[in-house]
């Protein structure tokens, strides 16, 4: 019985790893990117803004694919941060 439940306890906390932090750091040298993940999916709520092969983890996620996809939606937008220092904090 002990075990089953402890076998139970690893599966609920693997399945949290499924639901993404409210809160994203992408590390970066130019200084880490707090990304407010929840505040975008409330937002923009289109998911597919974004994961466009499906929630999860973003394959293309790096320099090239940030700053067409973030820093462009920003800029199109006229909300958002747009300059270096903005999205890049120490
Ligand atoms: C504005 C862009 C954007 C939008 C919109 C967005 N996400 Fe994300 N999401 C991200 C980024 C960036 C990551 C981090 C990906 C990585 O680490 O590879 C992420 C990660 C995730 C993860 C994985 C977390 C992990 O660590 O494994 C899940 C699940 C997820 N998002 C679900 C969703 C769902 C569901 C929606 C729609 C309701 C959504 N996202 C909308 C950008 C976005
Ligand atoms: C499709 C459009 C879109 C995409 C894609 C998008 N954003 Fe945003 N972002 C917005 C909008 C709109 C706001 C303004 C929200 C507000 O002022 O309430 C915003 C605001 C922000 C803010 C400031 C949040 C705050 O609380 O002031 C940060 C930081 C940010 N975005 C980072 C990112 C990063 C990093 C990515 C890529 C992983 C990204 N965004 C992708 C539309 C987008
Ligand atoms: C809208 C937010 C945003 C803006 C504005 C922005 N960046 Fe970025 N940048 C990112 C994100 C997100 C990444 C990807 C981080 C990752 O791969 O985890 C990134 C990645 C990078 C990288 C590669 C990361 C590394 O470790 O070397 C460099 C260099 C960089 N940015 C420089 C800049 C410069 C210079 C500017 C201004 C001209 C700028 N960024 C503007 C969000 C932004």
């Amino acid at each position: 019985m002990k075990k089953i439940v402890v076998i139970l306890l690893a599966l609920f906390s693997f399945a949290g790893t499924a639901f993404a932090a409210d809160v994203i750091e992408l590390p970066a040298s130019m200084g880490k990117v707090s990304f407010p993940h929840k505040k975008h999916q409330e937002i923009l709520k289109d998911c597919k803004k974004c994961h466009a092969k499906g929630p999860g983890k973003i394959a293309e996620l790096g320099k090239a694919w940030a700053h067409k996809t973030c820093q462009g939606c920003h800029i199109e937008m006229k909300k958002g941060p747009k300059s270096c220092k903005d999205c890049h904090k120490k």
